[in-house]
Protein backbone atom coordinates (compact mmCIF):
# COMPACT_ATOMS: atom_id res chain seq x y z
CA UNK A 1 0.00 0.00 0.00
CA UNK A 2 1.59 3.43 -1.13
CA UNK A 3 1.54 6.07 1.68
CA UNK A 4 -0.20 8.50 -0.20
CA UNK A 5 -3.07 5.97 -0.73
CA UNK A 6 -2.90 5.08 2.94
CA UNK A 7 -3.27 8.89 3.68
CA UNK A 8 -5.81 9.50 1.63
CA UNK A 9 -8.36 6.61 1.98
CA UNK A 10 -7.10 5.81 5.22
CA UNK A 11 -5.65 2.72 6.83
CA UNK A 12 -8.84 0.17 7.58
CA UNK A 13 -11.25 -0.78 5.27
CA UNK A 14 -13.92 0.52 7.35
CA UNK A 15 -12.45 4.27 6.86
CA UNK A 16 -13.11 3.18 3.05
CA UNK A 17 -16.75 2.49 3.58
CA UNK A 18 -17.60 5.50 5.74
CA UNK A 19 -15.80 7.56 2.57
CA UNK A 20 -18.38 5.87 0.43
CA UNK A 21 -21.47 6.96 2.76
CA UNK A 22 -19.98 10.60 2.85
CA UNK A 23 -19.91 10.43 -1.28
CA UNK A 24 -23.51 8.42 -2.34
CA UNK A 25 -26.85 9.92 -1.99
CA UNK A 26 -29.04 8.09 0.77
CA UNK A 27 -31.27 5.78 -1.93
CA UNK A 28 -28.20 4.64 -3.64
CA UNK A 29 -26.01 3.81 -0.39
CA UNK A 30 -29.77 1.71 0.28
CA UNK A 31 -29.63 0.36 -2.51
CA UNK A 32 -25.89 -1.09 -2.47
CA UNK A 33 -26.22 -1.80 1.42
CA UNK A 34 -29.48 -3.07 1.82
CA UNK A 35 -31.09 -6.31 0.89
CA UNK A 36 -34.43 -8.05 1.06
CA UNK A 37 -37.14 -7.54 3.13
CA UNK A 38 -36.07 -8.11 6.71
CA UNK A 39 -32.41 -8.20 5.72
CA UNK A 40 -32.00 -11.08 7.87
CA UNK A 41 -29.97 -12.91 5.08
CA UNK A 42 -27.19 -10.04 5.71
CA UNK A 43 -27.23 -10.48 9.59
CA UNK A 44 -27.16 -14.14 8.65
CA UNK A 45 -24.23 -13.75 6.69
CA UNK A 46 -21.96 -12.11 9.46
CA UNK A 47 -23.28 -14.11 12.47
CA UNK A 48 -22.14 -17.05 10.25
CA UNK A 49 -18.76 -15.63 10.15
CA UNK A 50 -18.78 -14.10 13.81
CA UNK A 51 -19.72 -17.41 14.90
CA UNK A 52 -16.42 -19.09 13.94
CA UNK A 53 -13.18 -18.78 16.26
CA UNK A 54 -9.82 -20.00 15.80
CA UNK A 55 -7.88 -22.09 17.16
CA UNK A 56 -4.00 -20.91 16.01
CA UNK A 57 -1.19 -23.37 15.83
CA UNK A 58 2.41 -22.29 16.83
CA UNK A 59 6.06 -22.67 16.14
CA UNK A 60 5.69 -23.54 12.37
CA UNK A 61 7.68 -21.13 10.43
CA UNK A 62 5.77 -17.83 9.30
CA UNK A 63 8.97 -15.91 7.99
CA UNK A 64 7.64 -16.04 4.28
CA UNK A 65 3.91 -16.18 4.18
CA UNK A 66 2.17 -16.92 0.90
CA UNK A 67 -1.30 -15.73 0.47
CA UNK A 68 -1.16 -17.38 -3.29
CA UNK A 69 -3.87 -19.61 -5.16
CA UNK A 70 -5.08 -20.68 -8.17
CA UNK A 71 -8.63 -20.31 -9.67
CA UNK A 72 -10.14 -22.00 -12.10
CA UNK A 73 -6.36 -22.71 -13.52
CA UNK A 74 -4.83 -18.83 -13.12
CA UNK A 75 -2.90 -17.49 -10.87
CA UNK A 76 -4.48 -15.36 -8.26
CA UNK A 77 -2.08 -12.99 -5.86
CA UNK A 78 -4.94 -13.52 -3.24
CA UNK A 79 -7.64 -15.73 -2.33
CA UNK A 80 -10.07 -13.06 -3.07
CA UNK A 81 -12.11 -11.85 -6.35
CA UNK A 82 -14.42 -9.30 -7.15
CA UNK A 83 -18.44 -10.77 -6.96
CA UNK A 84 -20.03 -9.24 -10.08
CA UNK A 85 -22.08 -6.24 -9.91
CA UNK A 86 -24.50 -5.05 -12.18
CA UNK A 87 -24.65 -1.38 -11.38
CA UNK A 88 -21.50 -0.43 -10.68
CA UNK A 89 -21.46 3.33 -12.79
CA UNK A 90 -24.24 4.25 -9.99
CA UNK A 91 -21.52 4.05 -7.16
CA UNK A 92 -18.98 5.50 -9.29
CA UNK A 93 -17.56 7.28 -12.72
CA UNK A 94 -15.00 4.61 -13.30
CA UNK A 95 -17.76 2.03 -12.92
CA UNK A 96 -17.13 -1.35 -14.12
CA UNK A 97 -13.83 -0.90 -16.08
CA UNK A 98 -12.37 0.81 -13.14
CA UNK A 99 -13.21 -2.45 -11.21
CA UNK A 100 -11.77 -4.51 -13.81
CA UNK A 101 -8.67 -2.98 -14.00
CA UNK A 102 -8.59 -2.62 -9.86
CA UNK A 103 -8.84 -6.59 -9.77
CA UNK A 104 -5.91 -6.75 -12.73
CA UNK A 105 -3.34 -4.80 -10.92
CA UNK A 106 -3.35 -6.12 -7.93
CA UNK A 107 -3.28 -9.38 -9.33
CA UNK A 108 -6.80 -10.93 -8.53
CA UNK A 109 -9.53 -11.08 -11.20
CA UNK A 110 -13.25 -9.77 -11.80
CA UNK A 111 -16.70 -10.97 -12.34
CA UNK A 112 -18.16 -9.08 -15.06
CA UNK A 113 -21.79 -8.63 -14.88
CA UNK A 114 -23.73 -8.97 -18.11
CA UNK A 115 -25.77 -6.13 -16.65
CA UNK A 116 -22.52 -3.89 -16.60
CA UNK A 117 -21.97 -0.76 -18.44
CA UNK A 118 -20.72 -0.56 -21.40
CA UNK A 119 -20.73 -4.05 -22.21
CA UNK A 120 -19.03 -7.28 -22.00
CA UNK A 121 -16.49 -6.36 -25.10
CA UNK A 122 -15.30 -3.32 -23.50
CA UNK A 123 -14.91 -4.52 -20.49
CA UNK A 124 -12.96 -7.01 -21.66
CA UNK A 125 -10.45 -4.79 -22.86
CA UNK A 126 -9.84 -3.35 -20.01
CA UNK A 127 -7.97 -6.31 -18.09
CA UNK A 128 -7.10 -9.59 -19.28
CA UNK A 129 -8.69 -13.05 -17.42
CA UNK A 130 -11.89 -11.55 -16.52
CA UNK A 131 -14.94 -13.75 -15.59
CA UNK A 132 -18.38 -12.92 -17.45
CA UNK A 133 -21.63 -13.59 -15.65
CA UNK A 134 -24.42 -14.34 -17.10
CA UNK A 135 -28.37 -13.71 -16.39
CA UNK A 136 -30.24 -15.84 -18.46
CA UNK A 137 -32.44 -13.12 -20.48
CA UNK A 138 -32.88 -14.94 -24.09
CA UNK A 139 -33.31 -18.49 -25.16
CA UNK A 140 -31.02 -20.96 -25.94
CA UNK A 141 -29.82 -19.25 -29.06
CA UNK A 142 -29.07 -16.08 -27.48
CA UNK A 143 -27.17 -17.79 -24.62
CA UNK A 144 -25.12 -19.73 -27.48
CA UNK A 145 -24.45 -15.92 -28.88
CA UNK A 146 -23.67 -14.32 -25.78
CA UNK A 147 -21.15 -17.30 -25.21
CA UNK A 148 -19.37 -17.17 -28.33
CA UNK A 149 -19.28 -13.49 -27.39
CA UNK A 150 -17.86 -13.98 -24.63
CA UNK A 151 -14.86 -16.61 -26.24
CA UNK A 152 -13.90 -13.92 -29.06
CA UNK A 153 -13.50 -11.02 -26.14
CA UNK A 154 -11.13 -13.39 -24.22
CA UNK A 155 -12.85 -14.02 -21.15
CA UNK A 156 -11.53 -16.89 -18.76
CA UNK A 157 -14.75 -18.13 -17.88
CA UNK A 158 -18.51 -17.82 -17.31
CA UNK A 159 -20.61 -17.79 -14.79
CA UNK A 160 -24.29 -18.10 -14.22
CA UNK A 161 -26.42 -16.90 -11.67
CA UNK A 162 -29.20 -19.09 -10.72
CA UNK A 163 -30.36 -17.48 -7.58
CA UNK A 164 -32.66 -14.79 -9.38
CA UNK A 165 -35.47 -16.61 -10.58
CA UNK A 166 -37.35 -12.89 -9.81
CA UNK A 167 -36.16 -9.95 -8.04
CA UNK A 168 -36.15 -10.15 -4.42
CA UNK A 169 -37.93 -7.32 -2.48
CA UNK A 170 -36.13 -4.75 -1.48
CA UNK A 171 -37.67 -2.93 0.97
CA UNK A 172 -34.87 0.18 1.14
CA UNK A 173 -35.65 0.71 -2.36
CA UNK A 174 -39.39 -0.27 -2.21
CA UNK A 175 -39.25 2.35 0.84
CA UNK A 176 -37.39 5.29 -1.02
CA UNK A 177 -39.23 4.63 -4.18
CA UNK A 178 -35.95 4.13 -5.55
CA UNK A 179 -35.50 1.94 -9.01
CA UNK A 180 -31.96 1.75 -10.34
CA UNK A 181 -31.28 2.28 -13.63
CA UNK A 182 -30.84 -1.60 -14.01
CA UNK A 183 -34.61 -1.75 -15.11
CA UNK A 184 -33.44 -0.23 -18.34
CA UNK A 185 -32.99 -1.83 -21.28
CA UNK A 186 -28.91 -2.62 -22.09
CA UNK A 187 -28.29 -2.48 -25.71
CA UNK A 188 -25.36 -5.28 -24.89
CA UNK A 189 -27.36 -7.49 -23.83
CA UNK A 190 -28.15 -8.47 -27.57
CA UNK A 191 -31.40 -8.91 -29.59
CA UNK A 192 -33.87 -9.90 -27.39
CA UNK A 193 -32.10 -9.90 -24.50
CA UNK A 194 -33.83 -6.68 -22.31
CA UNK A 195 -32.43 -6.14 -18.80
CA UNK A 196 -36.17 -6.89 -16.99
CA UNK A 197 -36.26 -10.42 -15.84
CA UNK A 198 -38.31 -12.39 -18.09
CA UNK A 199 -39.90 -16.15 -18.10
CA UNK A 200 -36.24 -17.23 -19.91
CA UNK A 201 -34.51 -16.57 -16.18
CA UNK A 202 -37.64 -17.23 -14.18
CA UNK A 203 -38.02 -20.63 -16.47
CA UNK A 204 -34.42 -21.85 -15.95
CA UNK A 205 -33.88 -25.40 -15.10
CA UNK A 206 -30.97 -28.28 -15.17
CA UNK A 207 -31.29 -28.76 -18.97
CA UNK A 208 -29.88 -25.16 -19.41
CA UNK A 209 -27.30 -25.90 -18.17
CA UNK A 210 -26.38 -28.72 -19.87
CA UNK A 211 -27.04 -27.37 -22.92
CA UNK A 212 -24.36 -24.57 -21.36
CA UNK A 213 -22.11 -26.88 -20.54
CA UNK A 214 -21.95 -28.41 -24.38
CA UNK A 215 -21.40 -24.74 -25.91
CA UNK A 216 -18.25 -24.20 -24.46
CA UNK A 217 -14.79 -25.40 -23.50
CA UNK A 218 -14.12 -22.28 -21.26
CA UNK A 219 -14.67 -23.09 -17.53
CA UNK A 220 -18.01 -22.65 -16.47
CA UNK A 221 -19.20 -21.58 -12.75
CA UNK A 222 -22.70 -22.00 -11.41
CA UNK A 223 -23.26 -19.00 -8.98
CA UNK A 224 -25.74 -19.18 -5.90
CA UNK A 225 -25.81 -22.13 -4.55
CA UNK A 226 -27.15 -22.88 -1.36
CA UNK A 227 -27.82 -26.47 -1.01
CA UNK A 228 -25.74 -29.66 -0.85
CA UNK A 229 -28.13 -31.34 -3.43
CA UNK A 230 -27.95 -28.73 -5.90
CA UNK A 231 -23.58 -28.50 -5.71
CA UNK A 232 -23.95 -32.30 -6.53
CA UNK A 233 -25.88 -31.66 -9.76
CA UNK A 234 -23.84 -28.78 -10.53
CA UNK A 235 -21.11 -31.22 -10.18
CA UNK A 236 -22.39 -33.59 -12.24
CA UNK A 237 -23.85 -31.44 -15.11
CA UNK A 238 -20.19 -30.49 -15.92
CA UNK A 239 -19.35 -27.13 -13.93
CA UNK A 240 -15.70 -26.40 -12.84
CA UNK A 241 -16.60 -24.30 -9.90
CA UNK A 242 -19.33 -23.77 -8.00
CA UNK A 243 -20.25 -20.52 -6.00
CA UNK A 244 -22.08 -20.66 -2.59
CA UNK A 245 -24.11 -17.44 -2.43
CA UNK A 246 -27.22 -15.65 -1.27
CA UNK A 247 -26.71 -13.00 -3.33
CA UNK A 248 -25.69 -11.16 -0.51
CA UNK A 249 -29.06 -10.74 1.22
CA UNK A 250 -30.74 -9.37 -1.76
CA UNK A 251 -32.83 -12.39 -2.81
CA UNK A 252 -34.32 -14.72 -0.58
CA UNK A 253 -35.00 -13.55 3.08
CA UNK A 254 -34.14 -15.47 5.97
CA UNK A 255 -31.84 -17.68 4.05
CA UNK A 256 -28.48 -19.54 6.11
CA UNK A 257 -25.59 -17.04 6.28
CA UNK A 258 -23.17 -17.95 3.52
CA UNK A 259 -20.15 -19.68 5.74
CA UNK A 260 -22.87 -21.94 7.53
CA UNK A 261 -24.05 -23.16 3.72
CA UNK A 262 -20.51 -23.48 2.51
CA UNK A 263 -19.77 -27.11 4.56
CA UNK A 264 -22.38 -29.13 3.24
CA UNK A 265 -21.60 -27.67 -0.30
CA UNK A 266 -17.79 -28.29 -0.18
CA UNK A 267 -18.70 -32.05 1.21
CA UNK A 268 -21.15 -32.63 -1.76
CA UNK A 269 -18.60 -31.52 -4.31
CA UNK A 270 -15.45 -33.39 -2.83
CA UNK A 271 -13.27 -31.97 -4.77
CA UNK A 272 -14.58 -32.38 -8.24
CA UNK A 273 -15.02 -28.73 -8.76
CA UNK A 274 -13.46 -25.81 -6.64
CA UNK A 275 -15.66 -23.79 -4.55
CA UNK A 276 -16.24 -20.41 -4.11
CA UNK A 277 -18.37 -18.11 -1.59
CA UNK A 278 -19.50 -15.04 -1.10
CA UNK A 279 -21.62 -12.85 1.28
CA UNK A 280 -20.67 -10.81 4.01
CA UNK A 281 -16.92 -10.88 3.98
CA UNK A 282 -15.60 -7.86 5.05
CA UNK A 283 -11.89 -8.78 6.23
CA UNK A 284 -8.47 -10.57 6.11
CA UNK A 285 -10.33 -13.29 9.38
CA UNK A 286 -13.48 -13.68 7.49
CA UNK A 287 -12.03 -14.60 4.21
CA UNK A 288 -9.78 -17.60 5.57
CA UNK A 289 -12.49 -18.68 7.69
CA UNK A 290 -13.86 -19.33 4.64
CA UNK A 291 -10.63 -20.85 3.34
CA UNK A 292 -10.28 -22.97 6.19
CA UNK A 293 -13.55 -24.48 5.31
CA UNK A 294 -12.62 -25.65 1.78
CA UNK A 295 -13.00 -22.46 -0.69
CA UNK A 296 -10.76 -21.65 -3.23
CA UNK A 297 -11.66 -18.35 -3.10
CA UNK A 298 -14.11 -15.47 -1.64
CA UNK A 299 -16.25 -13.08 -3.74
CA UNK A 300 -16.57 -9.47 -2.68
CA UNK A 301 -19.83 -7.76 -3.25
CA UNK A 302 -21.05 -4.66 -1.15
CA UNK A 303 -17.12 -3.82 0.27
CA UNK A 304 -16.36 -3.79 -3.64
CA UNK A 305 -19.21 -1.46 -3.83
CA UNK A 306 -18.46 0.99 -1.19
CA UNK A 307 -14.26 0.99 -1.99
CA UNK A 308 -15.00 2.13 -5.51
CA UNK A 309 -17.58 4.79 -4.21
CA UNK A 310 -14.88 5.60 -1.64
CA UNK A 311 -11.73 6.22 -4.80
CA UNK A 312 -12.72 4.43 -8.05
CA UNK A 313 -9.70 2.51 -9.18
CA UNK A 314 -7.36 3.71 -6.27
CA UNK A 315 -9.97 2.89 -3.88
CA UNK A 316 -10.73 -0.75 -5.13
CA UNK A 317 -6.90 -1.45 -5.14
CA UNK A 318 -6.64 -0.13 -1.52
CA UNK A 319 -9.02 -2.12 -0.44
CA UNK A 320 -7.15 -5.62 -2.04
CA UNK A 321 -3.57 -4.65 -0.77
CA UNK A 322 -5.20 -3.49 2.93
CA UNK A 323 -7.44 -7.67 2.44
CA UNK A 324 -3.91 -8.98 1.29
CA UNK A 325 -1.66 -7.38 4.22
CA UNK A 326 -4.84 -8.86 6.43
CA UNK A 327 -4.71 -12.30 5.47
CA UNK A 328 -0.94 -12.23 5.79
CA UNK A 329 -0.72 -11.07 9.44
CA UNK A 330 -3.95 -13.54 10.06
CA UNK A 331 -1.89 -16.49 8.72
CA UNK A 332 1.40 -15.70 10.17
CA UNK A 333 -1.19 -15.68 13.94
CA UNK A 334 -2.34 -19.20 12.81
CA UNK A 335 0.62 -20.48 11.86
CA UNK A 336 -0.08 -21.19 8.22
CA UNK A 337 2.45 -20.22 5.68
CA UNK A 338 0.85 -20.88 2.63
CA UNK A 339 -3.04 -21.55 1.99
CA UNK A 340 -3.34 -24.90 1.92
CA UNK A 341 -2.23 -25.38 5.44
CA UNK A 342 -5.41 -23.67 6.86
CA UNK A 343 -7.93 -26.72 7.41
CA UNK A 344 -11.56 -27.33 9.61
CA UNK A 345 -9.15 -27.99 12.52
CA UNK A 346 -7.71 -23.97 12.99
CA UNK A 347 -12.21 -23.46 13.28
CA UNK A 348 -14.65 -23.52 16.19
CA UNK A 349 -18.01 -22.70 15.75
CA UNK A 350 -19.33 -21.05 18.77
CA UNK A 351 -23.06 -21.17 20.18
CA UNK A 352 -23.81 -17.29 19.71
CA UNK A 353 -21.40 -14.47 17.40
CA UNK A 354 -18.59 -13.11 19.49
CA UNK A 355 -19.37 -9.87 20.67
CA UNK A 356 -18.16 -6.95 18.72
CA UNK A 357 -15.08 -4.99 20.18
CA UNK A 358 -15.23 -1.84 21.29
CA UNK A 359 -13.36 -0.76 18.27
CA UNK A 360 -15.03 -3.53 15.81
CA UNK A 361 -15.21 -1.95 12.19
CA UNK A 362 -18.40 -1.97 10.69
CA UNK A 363 -20.36 -1.30 13.51
CA UNK A 364 -23.15 0.75 11.96
CA UNK A 365 -23.67 -2.15 9.07
CA UNK A 366 -23.78 -3.99 12.18
CA UNK A 367 -26.81 -2.27 13.45
CA UNK A 368 -28.36 -2.55 10.32
CA UNK A 369 -28.93 1.15 10.23
CA UNK A 370 -26.02 1.80 7.26
CA UNK A 371 -23.19 4.61 7.84
CA UNK A 372 -24.98 6.98 5.84
CA UNK A 373 -26.67 9.74 7.63
CA UNK A 374 -27.94 12.01 4.44
CA UNK A 375 -31.53 12.39 4.23
C1 LIG B 1 -25.36 -3.51 -5.92
C2 LIG B 1 -25.22 -4.97 -6.18
C3 LIG B 1 -25.44 -5.45 -7.48
C4 LIG B 1 -25.28 -6.82 -7.75
N1 LIG B 1 -25.42 -7.26 -9.05
C5 LIG B 1 -25.22 -8.58 -9.31
C6 LIG B 1 -25.23 -9.04 -10.65
O1 LIG B 1 -25.41 -8.29 -11.61
N2 LIG B 1 -25.05 -10.37 -10.85
C7 LIG B 1 -24.84 -11.26 -9.81
O2 LIG B 1 -24.68 -12.46 -10.05
N3 LIG B 1 -24.79 -10.83 -8.54
C8 LIG B 1 -24.95 -9.52 -8.28
N4 LIG B 1 -24.85 -9.09 -6.98
C9 LIG B 1 -24.52 -10.04 -5.91
C10 LIG B 1 -23.01 -10.12 -5.70
O3 LIG B 1 -22.37 -10.68 -6.82
C11 LIG B 1 -22.63 -10.99 -4.49
O4 LIG B 1 -23.21 -12.26 -4.62
C12 LIG B 1 -23.06 -10.40 -3.14
O5 LIG B 1 -23.03 -8.99 -3.15
C13 LIG B 1 -22.13 -10.93 -2.05
O6 LIG B 1 -22.49 -10.50 -0.79
P1 LIG B 1 -21.82 -9.23 -0.05
O7 LIG B 1 -22.41 -8.04 -0.74
O8 LIG B 1 -22.29 -9.37 1.35
O9 LIG B 1 -20.35 -9.32 -0.24
C14 LIG B 1 -24.97 -7.72 -6.70
C15 LIG B 1 -24.73 -7.23 -5.42
C16 LIG B 1 -24.84 -5.88 -5.16
C17 LIG B 1 -24.53 -5.38 -3.76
Amino acid sequence: MSDGAADSLGRTAEELVRLAAGRLRREVWDYLSGGAESEATIAANRAAIERMGFVPRVLRDVSRVEERTVLLGRPLALPVFLAPIGSLALLHPGGAPAAARAAAASGTTAFVSLMAEPGPEAIAREAPGLVLQVYMRGDRAWLRDLVARAEAAGYAAVCLTVDSAVYGRRERDLINRYSSSMAADRAHLGAGGGAQITAHQSGLTWDMVAALRGMTRLPLVLKGIASPADAALAVEAGMDAVYVSNHGGRQLDFTLGALDLLPPVVEAVAGRAEVLVDGGFLRGTDILKALCLGARAVGLGKLQGWALAAGGEAGLRHLLALLAEEIRTAMALLGCARLPDLSPALLRSLPAPFMPGPLSAFRGLREGQGLNAEG
